[in-house]
């Protein structure tokens, strides 16, 4: 079938049904939502013979949906509505939620429902349960109303009075607010869980107005509800009316202030008392750890995992240096192999573009942040005490996948959506050593593929292709067990000392061919012009990402229905 995507942007959810339906034979092309005008011109040139609209803000014109059959994702339990669904599911604690396939009508989210699909809400943030559970659901429901709207005798019907959902209003900030005199720490985290990612909760740091996002627990420290008692690398821990939590992330209520660590976004914050943790082991009780180090398996054939919670998966300069001292303080333990497990919904972005756009010269800062995260490669590359696996239990993109192949293996779990491409970020060349470690991978004319291409990749493609090296079933939780069991295997494997010696080998005959000092130096050449160079689309191009302008005009490798070629069905 000619399926057509109306969306708000490309996310992660869009992606990931892009890939399963073009996996499935489906031709389908993309529509940003500029103008109704603009979608009824995409409509009349693809003749689609559905229209889903994955991740949309507004309604579908009625000019499309009274001609064409249009599936709305709605990411709610059957019967609800409105804007705010998986916020007010997360405040008001439910303990099962779900995602509805519905057909667009007059009024919104009321259409008749195709399918829809349910999973056990856990306390996490709304951005996490987004990308996981409700796009998982949602892969599902949309599967299954594809092949009802297919079979052509399913009649779908609008919610009984038997559906648990019902129609909720916006959630303003009125209901988000903290009242930090009196909610307890489970309530500030499900304010701050519940509003994470957009729109954050408003409230104020040092006497200005802000949004705050990513909340973590603190078990130990306490003080007068509301004060800030301390702060730890970038986060800052705030007293509550029982306790205390971790403030990771906060917008100021300036023009042109992005999302970005809190103590960057107030440098006030570097006068809290620091509460450091001891080294890089994980913490024995609740509290913030960006970079968390265990240890499993017999003394001689143990295995270390090194846990790297990045908000959004941005890779700063500071974040970089400090993961690779970790990495390296981690080879020097005496362990076999060594787990870089990322963190839950992403493993790497890549490097920081909202840390470089707020820098005083976003040129200087882009530049260092490439050397650093081009240091934290190099390190992996470089490890010789070691088998390395990157375990990738949430997506990854740009930088973040090259990254990943630095490592001797690269295990991935099944619905993790790979973006292994620079050029959307205003044509950046890219680097992390992609240039030596993507073609023995997958060929030369494979990554110059990969590259141009710029489309999405699912964990499954990302084996195919040579590019990783598995791809593991199951939900998050199995994937970390898997990965550990597979990780003791590998270091308690009889040829261990073999693999290990061949690795070096290689690193050897490769680097007398050509060291990784070329391979970096030409890359950052190419960066170089992209940073510092007469042509800014790297830089208009982060600066409409990273403020999120609206989209005002849909990428020609997305909206096929606009290629040159593209013949108008019949
Ligand atoms: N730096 C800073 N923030 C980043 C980021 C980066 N490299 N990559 C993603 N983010 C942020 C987004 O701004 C968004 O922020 P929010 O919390 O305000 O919503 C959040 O992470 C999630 O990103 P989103 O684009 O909504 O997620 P997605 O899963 O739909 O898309 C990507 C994933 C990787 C395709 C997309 O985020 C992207 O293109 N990122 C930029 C990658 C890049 O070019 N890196 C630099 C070159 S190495």
């Amino acid at each position: 079938m000619r399926i057509l995507f109306l969306v708000h942007s490309f996310n992660s959810l869009s992606q990931r049904l892009y890939c399963d339906l073009t996996a499935r034979g489906h031709t389908v092309s993309v529509e940003f939502d500029v103008a109704d005008s603009v979608a009824e011109e995409a409509v009349a040139l693809f003749a689609p013979h559905l229209v889903i609209a994955p991740f949309l803000k507004r309604a579908i014109p009625a000019s499309i949906w009274s001609r064409h059959v249009c599936l709305v994702v709605h990411p709610g339990i059957v019967g609800d509505r409105g804007p705010s669904a998986l916020d007010w599911a997360i405040r008001e604690g439910e303990s099962n939620w779900g995602v509805t396939v519905l057909q667009a009508e007059a009024e919104m989210d009321a259409g008749p429902v195709w399918a829809s699909a349910e999973f056990a809400l856990g306390r996490r943030k709304k951005s996490s349960i987004y990308r996981n559970e409700v796009t998982e659901a949602a892969a599902t429901a949309v599967l299954q109303a594809i092949e009802r709207f297919q079979a052509g005798d399913f009649v779908p019907r609008p919610p009984g009075r038997e559906a648990r959902g019902r129609l909720r209003p916006l959630m303003g900030q009125e209901e988000r607010r903290i009242d930090w005199e009196a909610d307890d720490t489970a309530t500030v985290l499900a304010k701050l869980d519940a509003a994470d990612g957009f729109p954050g909760v408003a409230d104020r740091l040092f006497g200005e107005p802000c949004r705050l996002f990513d909340g973590a627990p603190e078990a130990r420290l306490r003080g007068r509800p509301g004060a800030l008692l301390a702060r730890r690398e970038s986060a800052v821990c705030r007293a509550t009316a029982d306790g205390a939590v971790w403030l990771g992330q906060a917008r100021p209520e300036r023009p042109e202030a992005c999302k970005l660590p809190l103590a960057l976004a107030f440098p006030q914050a570097l006068e809290l008392p620091a509460a450091p943790l001891p080294g890089w082991w994980r913490a024995d009780h609740p509290t913030w750890q960006d970079i968390a180090y265990e240890e499993a398996g017999e003394p001689g054939r143990a295995v270390g995992f090194l846990a790297f919670e990045f908000y959004n998966g941005a890779m700063g300069t500071d974040q970089c240096r400090r993961l690779t001292a970790a990495f390296r303080w981690a080879a020097t333990r005496p362990t076999r192999v060594i787990v870089l497990q990322g963190g839950a919904d992403f493993w790497s972005n890549g490097i920081h573009l909202n840390v470089i756009e707020a820098a005083e010269s976003p040129a200087d800062e882009s530049w260092a942040n490439i050397n650093a995260i081009d240091d934290l490669a190099e390190a992996i590359l470089n490890c010789g005490s070691h088998l390395t696996i990157a375990a990738l239990q949430g997506n990854a993109g740009a930088g973040g996948c090259f990254l990943a192949r630095a490592a001797d293996l690269v295990w991935t779990r099944a619905g993790v959506m790979l973006n292994p491409h620079y050029k959307n970020m205003g044509n950046l060349y890219g680097s992390e050593f992609w240039t030596y470690l993507l073609p023995p991978q997958v060929g030369a004319d494979g990554a110059r593929a990969i590259m141009r291409h710029r489309l999405p990749m699912t964990a499954g493609e990302a084996v195919d292709l040579g590019f990783y090296d598995a791809c593991l079933p199951g939900p998050a939780a199995a994937f970390r067990v898997d990965v550990a069991r597979r990780a003791l295997e590998l270091a308690a494997a009889p040829d261990f000392p073999g693999r290990l010696a061949a690795k070096a080998a290689k690193r050897a005959r490769d680097e007398a061919e050509k060291p990784l000092s070329k391979y970096r130096h030409e890359e950052l050449n190419e960066m170089r012009r992209n940073f510092y160079g007469f042509d800014p689309s790297y830089h208009v191009a982060r600066y409409h990402f990273v403020s999120k302008s609206p989209p005002s005009w849909t990428p020609r490798h997305l909206a096929i229905h606009r290629d040159l070629g593209w013949v108008k069905p019949v």
